[in-house]
């Protein structure tokens, strides 16, 4: 085996370097859709497109209702909500926050969690064993957990880029098994006990309850799939017990003290000694493929090989639950959550005690689902069990401004229980679920029984079927071809009953960009399909546009908080947006303004508020992912993922 058959996608043109590729390109390339050639269709859609935007789209009359009065800013008379100043968009390498407010550092990638443990090392960029005892890179969902007695930072370290964990490489690629074993280790999940020393949060290197969670920790698998044949492997043959978790993106926590870290791009780790092992529907619907992208492991850990074990990537895509509090405790992965790659996980409690979490698919075409337990919840009570029995669905929105919740069961799907959890896509696709424009966080407003799906962008809508050759027509919450934007929407339950299958559904905002101009559109038309560009919904001015939400995070008050992973260029139809952002919502009138503005190449994503809501902990992701970032050390360091804490100058509650 040589380094280059791990690296390069063999469809890439040979023209592009992996690391000019976005994550979501790699993979596009790694596993092309099926084309679809119904111009006709596309035109039609296109033209439905002008009529949402100009308003004519129609909608159920409830949902219309609502719709009009959100995407108006102003139309409430509501006070100002949102405590600030609007920042204005720039390509700046730094943190920018409105007037009145500041932030400080907490941790970044590298920095030691262990007692002895070594500091970063900015030359080596680190060792297997230092990033082991350190914390992890690129900083996803985090949650902040306190017991009264000390507060507890969890953090998901989604994955690295080779530019910058191997940097100290001439070709910025692995050169040793060390090198591989620094990227496996700098994976997972970071355990991190923080306190407030003069006024500013710092990491407690000598806490006990410090951990790091890695892709060789231990876990349980619990729920329908356990025991399955299609989860055992030469070394667990049983199939009750993986080893690690990995690209862990969004996160969730629940009522009873846990911390939930979501799997997201999890195929990308397998490749394959021998030519063609990934050729197989199941494999292909969830992208397992030959190759890698770039990482290296099957080098290091013959599991990732999907020729010698094609079971262990069923291991993986799954929601995987932690107790924070016992560092000795065994993380469990929750099958009865399906298999996807997850997002994250926003739980709510129904009124009647069920469980129910909302969760997002993060591909194009791909699905929004439901889990709702079979038990109840007590407080106090023993609820470990709660999300390993239940039921999922995936979402169907009609374009009336309705939809349903389509249970997966065995009758609809011809699939077992099991073969549900662990082929949750194929599954989705049996019920017919609406083929979503890449769902991302899900959040819940904790004023009423409304939730939010940041749906981030699809070039394919209207173009491409998704992997399972499910249709991906311009309609209903994915109303534009080729949607390079991103929307945000937004359901209820009826009658606020999370367990009901039928919901009203509107759009919160469409991102688009109301100021381009001919030439930013390199002469095409405005509304051109094959350059399709528009101005977003009426709550989208200049003075807040974006493109590709990401992470939603609602405030204890209700407001929306809205990071973004998107195109950062600053030019063509993203002139004007700058860097990703923090944008904050308010659900009642549709007004959004613009918070924080992150550094160089960042994406913005992950948040945790304080006990006394007075400090917002944020995640700053891949600053500098194509080279030209040097954030937060300055000069010539080298860019370093970081959670940073922000308050307001004179003390108040953020958000
Ligand atoms: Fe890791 Fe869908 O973002
Ligand atoms: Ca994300
Ligand atoms: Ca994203
Ligand atoms: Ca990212």
């Amino acid at each position: 085996m040589t380094k280059t058959d791990l690296t390069i996608p063999a469809s890439a043109p040979a023209c592009l370097s992996i690391d000019e590729l976005s994550f979501d390109e790699i993979d596009e390339i790694a596993n092309p859709r099926p084309e679809e050639t119904d111009f006709d269709r596309i035109v039609e859609q296109a033209i439905s497109r002008r009529g949402f935007l100009s308003g004519v789209l129609v909608m159920g009359s409830a949902a219309a209702l609502s719709a009009t009065t959100a995407l108006t800013p102003g139309a409430a008379a509501a006070a100002d909500r949102f405590g600030f100043d609007a920042v204005a968009a720039n390509t700046r390498d730094g943190i920018t926050l409105p007037t009145g407010f500041k932030w400080d550092m907490v941790i970044s990638w590298g920095d030691p969690i262990f007692p002895g443990a070594p500091e970063f090392d900015g030359a080596t960029r680190g060792t297997g064993a230092s990033q082991a005892t350190s914390f992890g890179d690129n900083i996803d969902g985090m949650a902040l957990f306190s017991d009264g007695q000390r507060d507890l930072l969890v953090c998901n370290n989604e994955y690295t880029n080779r530019k910058i964990i191997w940097g100290n490489r001439a070709e910025g690629a692995w050169e040793t098994d060390d090198d591989v074993e620094k990227g496996m280790m700098a994976h997972g999940v970071s355990v991190v006990e923080v306190a407030k020393t003069d006024g500013r949060w710092l990491p407690v290197q000598d806490s006990r309850m410090n951990r790091r969670i890695t892709p060789q920790t231990p876990m349980d698998i619990t729920g329908p799939a356990r025991g399955h044949d299609m989860l055992k492997t030469s070394a667990d043959p049983a199939a009750e017990a993986a080893l690690g978790t990995w690209n862990n993106c969004g996160n969730g926590r629940t009522p009873w003290g846990t911390y939930l870290a979501c799997e997201e791009n999890f195929n990308g780790y397998f490749s394959s000694s021998v030519e063609n092992a990934q050729d197989t529907p199941e494999f292909k619907r969830y992208g397992v493929r030959d190759n890698d992208w770039g990482y290296g492991w099957r080098q290091i850990d013959a599991r990732f090989d999907i020729s010698k074990e094609p079971n262990e990537p069923n291991r993986a895509g799954y929601v995987v639950e932690i107790d924070p509090f016992d560092p000795n405790s065994k993380p469990r992965k929750l099958t009865a959550l399906g298999r996807f790659k997850h997002e994250n996980a926003e739980m709510v409690i129904n009124s009647d005690g069920k469980v129910v979490v909302y969760m997002g698919d993060d591909e194009r075409g791909e699905f929004l689902y439901r889990f709702v337990s079979d038990g109840v919840y007590t407080a106090g009570g023993d609820n470990a069990g709660l999300l390993e029995d239940g039921t999922l669905y995936a979402a169907k929105f009609d374009n009336d401004g309705t939809g349903t919740w389509m249970e997966l069961s065995e009758a609809a799907t011809g699939m077992t229980k099991a073969e549900i959890c662990i082929y949750t896509r194929m599954a989705g696709s049996k019920v017919g679920a609406t083929t979503m424009d890449r769902p991302e966080w899900v959040a819940s407003n904790p004023v009423k029984a409304e939730l939010y799906c940041a749906l981030t962008n699809n070039k394919n809508r209207g173009i491409k079927t998704n992997a399972g050759g499910d249709a991906t027509p311009a309609e209903g919450p994915n109303p534009r071809v080729a949607n390079n934007f991103g929307q945000v929407v937004r359901w209820w339950p009826a009658n606020a009953d999370h367990t009901a299958d039928q919901f009203r559904w509107d759009l919160y905002v469409m991102a688009g960009n109301p100021t381009t101009t001919a030439d930013d559109l390199k002469g095409k038309e405005e509304g051109d399909p094959s350059f399709p560009q528009d101005d977003g919904s009426a709550n989208i001015n200049a003075g807040n546009m974006f493109n590709s939400p990401d992470g939603l995070a609602f405030s204890e008050n209700g407001l929306l908080f809205i990071q973004t992973d998107g195109n950062y260029s600053n030019k063509g139809q993203f002139v004007g947006m700058g860097n990703n952002q923090m944008l904050v919502g308010d659900p009642a009138t549709g007004e959004i303004r613009r918070f924080l503005v992150g550094p160089n190449e960042c994406e913005v994503t992950g948040s945790a508020w304080s006990s006394d809501n007075r400090t917002l902990f944020v995640g700053i992701q891949h600053p500098g992912e194509r080279g030209n970032s040097h954030w937060p050390g300055g000069g010539d360091s080298v860019p370093r993922s970081a959670v940073i804490a922000i308050t307001r100058e004179d003390g108040g509650v953020i958000g």
